[in-house]
């Protein structure tokens, strides 16, 4: 049993390591008294008044599990609701208390409204992760305004935590900043109509982390957000003397009316505690994501290799051509052969063809089977690149549906990246795209698809819906998108989908439970990669990160060696975009051996465990080791040598003590026990700019 009751006062969720524990006093106001490592005996937790500062009205003071806008509370609030009268606030009159094995639900009635809160929690008691979300029922009559929903909100007593986020924008995603809260507030949030490249859907709050060795140890209290769109996560220091968390859909612009007897279940938030630092949060939630939350069908096998022509062909994509990429992208061992943009109907560059999901006849006069069947022939599976979500004006769709986006009809409708964000709250817009993709689908041998998502929303205004309720329409959006990726995988199910946002913009949890991997970033540079991997790591699995070699790196024009470039693609789920058509014989053969190297490593890369144990942000050298079945990979990066010492030291991690491990150091072959490796470690010598090492260590009595 992991949710224990005491005394209808004291709820526990325990789980392996941690124990989260609320309490119901007299006030009705479920409070968290204590999140932290396990105790086992809850009892201890009863009768215990929370401390309230002199001079405070609780509940301000409380460290609420949902503090609704109102009353003698100055806080931040997780929920705000507006009764048809006109009263903006909730207050409890009744509690009912629901549990299970592994469940707990908090229903909280309104002492005069017929409306309640159904608090609900779920515990996963292996992998120390608390589930956390609300549902909100309107009972009565008259309709009810949510103008704030959160998903959760969390307390840590005292002062002193840093809050890690991260900041970037496209090109340039998950630069992690980590500052001390110490008054006021601090807000991550988007209000992009996606994720976006900025902030991300997560908080990760942490005391006693310190550089540069803040990976394994230090506690920190973390949870991220199940949700693809506009959110807000605050952190905020309450005079009362306690951090106060909450996160949820953003309540920027947003506005949702209950009717009569209609519920709204707010997103899921999967939250843990550990006093291992970094490194073990990421370790639960890359075992939590693959176990839980990833699609089934992949979450435990490793992704193919991939080879994608976006880097190379962009729109100018021919079939004879693509044939032609094809065949030597298998002689490298590529598993998976994917055509990006610019495949289908007048899609000759980025202003035109989006919206219009037909083969181009005049690129493929025979349609994609010429090239489906080359490429099932060289032994790979093909893939294609989509938008759905988008409509470019000069398009048969939009000729067709001028009215199917979303727009005010005074005004010019704004563009981003020449296109038209569709109105996704219609449902004949859900049909049509729905039955074009899956003609796409089921008409083609097709059997993997990159879904893209190429500009921020803008004026979200629907001829379907009353202006009254234009202010849902960012979530509605939201709630099309999942219902069209649903759709599609239910229909296709063999079908292996990625997700994308011009790079980073959609990476989160709501996304990773539909799609199975995720294109971290447009930008390539394979040092610039180390940084957007490395904090990319740190709560999405290493699998669920796309990773390639290009030619060119796009955004920094830095001449890196192969051998560095490949050893940063071969961190996460290996992908190959070069233009193989002019990339020379030598180049592919050394391309083709990397690729083996891989091939050998890579269930230790994707599904093993991921230590970091240098980082370029605060030593010489950045350093990634995986630790699989038997086996584990070291990838060592530096970038420049510094001072004429080319020698470095590295400690490694999470190997067995009593095993002997044998690696090829420099054409050497070398063995030594895990106790060894950890304590003593491993001299390497690396110089010059751009050097890079892989080791591959097999553990010899395993
Ligand atoms: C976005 C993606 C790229 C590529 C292009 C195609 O920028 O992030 O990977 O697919 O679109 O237009």
């Amino acid at each position: 049993m992991s949710v224990k009751g005491y005394e209808n006062e004291i709820y526990a969720l325990q789980t392996r390591h941690t124990s989260y524990i609320i309490r119901v006093g007299e006030d009705r106001i479920p409070e968290n008294v204590y999140w932290g490592k396990r105790i086992d005996r809850i009892e201890d937790f009863a009768g215990e008044a929370s401390p309230a500062p002199v001079n405070m009205q609780a509940p301000h003071c409380l460290r609420e599990e949902c503090a609704s806008f109102g009353g003698m509370r100055f806080k931040e609030s997780s929920m705000k609701v507006c009764f048809a009268d006109g009263v903006r606030d909730f207050r409890i009159g009744r509690v009912y208390v629901e549990t299970e094995e592994n469940r707990l639900e908090l229903v909280l009635e309104d002492e005069c409204y017929p409306f309640r809160v159904r608090l609900c929690y779920e515990v996963f008691e292996e992998e120390d992760v608390i589930k956390k979300w609300r549902i909100v029922e309107n009972t009565g009559e008259a309709p009810v305004v949510l103008e704030r929903i959160f998903s959760a909100q969390f307390g840590l007593p005292g002062t002193g935590y840093e809050s890690l986020n991260y900041n970037g924008r496209w090109g340039m995603e998950f630069q992690a900043v980590s500052e001390k809260i110490t008054s006021g507030k601090k807000v991550y949030e988007s209000f992009h109509g996606l994720t976006a490249h900025g902030n991300n859907p997560v908080f990760i709050v942490h005391k006693g982390l310190e550089e540069p060795f803040r990976e394994n140890q230090g506690e920190v209290w973390f949870g991220s957000l199940e949700y693809s769109g506009n959110f807000k996560t605050i952190v905020e220091a309450v005079d009362a003397g306690f951090l106060n968390i909450v996160i949820g859909i953003n309540d920027t612009d947003f506005a949702w009316t209950l009717k009569s007897g209609e519920s709204f279940e707010a997103p899921a938030v999967y939250a843990g505690y550990t006093d291992g630092g970094l490194e073990d949060m990421s370790h639960r939630m890359h075992r939590f994501c693959r176990r839980h939350l990833m699609p089934s069908g992949l979450a435990d096998k490793p992704l193919p290799v991939l080879y994608n022509s976006w880097y190379s062909t962009a729109f100018d994509v021919k079939c004879e051509e693509q044939i032609a990429l094809a065949e030597k992208a298998a002689r490298l061992g590529v598993e998976l052969f994917v055509v990006d943009d610019g495949w289908f109907v007048g899609r000759e560059h980025d202003r035109a063809g989006l919206g219009d999901w037909y083969v181009d006849r005049k690129k493929f006069p025979q349609g994609l089977k010429p090239l489906t069947e080359a490429v099932r022939g060289l032994g790979m599976r093909f893939g294609l690149w989509i938008e759905p979500e988008m409509v470019n004006p000069e398009s048969r769709l939009y000729r067709l549906h001028p009215d199917w986006i979303y727009r005010y009809q005074t005004r010019e409708v704004l563009m981003g990246r020449n296109q038209y964000i569709l109105d996704m709250s219609r449902q004949e817009v859900l049909e049509y795209l729905a039955e074009c993709l899956d003609t796409l689908l089921s008409e083609n041998d097709i059997s993997y698809i990159k879904w893209d998502m190429n500009r921020y929303a803008s004026e979200m205004a629907s001829g379907g819906l009353p202006a009254e309720e234009w202010k849902s329409l960012w979530h509605r959006h939201s709630l099309g998108v999942q219902w069209l990726i649903n759709t599609l995988r239910e229909k296709h199910p063999e079908v292996e989908f990625e997700a994308c946002a011009a790079g980073g913009g959609r990476v989160d949890y709501g996304a990773m439970r539909r799609f199975d991997e995720y294109w971290p970033s447009d930008n390539t540079d394979p040092l610039d990669r180390l940084f957007i991997q490395e904090n990319y790591s740190h709560l999405y699995p290493v699998k669920y990160m796309r990773a390639w070699l290009t030619d060119d790196f796009g955004m920094d024009g830095r001449k890196i060696p192969l051998s560095f470039a490949m050893h940063s693609a071969m961190c996460g789920s290996l992908g190959i975009g070069t233009d193989l058509n002019r990339t020379s014989e030598e180049k592919r053969e050394e391309i083709k051996g990397y690729v083996e190297t891989y091939k050998r490593i890579r269930n230790t890369v994707q599904l093993g465990e991921l230590y970091r144990l240098r980082s370029l942000k605060n030593s010489d050298i950045q350093c990634v080791q995986y630790v699989g079945d038997g086996q584990s990979a070291v990838f060592v990066f530096l970038d420049h040598e510094r001072y004429g010492d080319p020698l470095q030291s590295i400690t490694l991690r999470g190997l067995k003590e009593d095993s002997l491990y044998r690696f090829v150091l420099d054409d050497r072959e070398i063995v030594k026990s895990g106790a060894y490796l950890m304590q003593a470690g491993i001299g390497l010598r690396l110089c010059g700019d751009y050097d890079s090492r892989l080791l591959i260590l097999e553990e010899i009595n395993a």
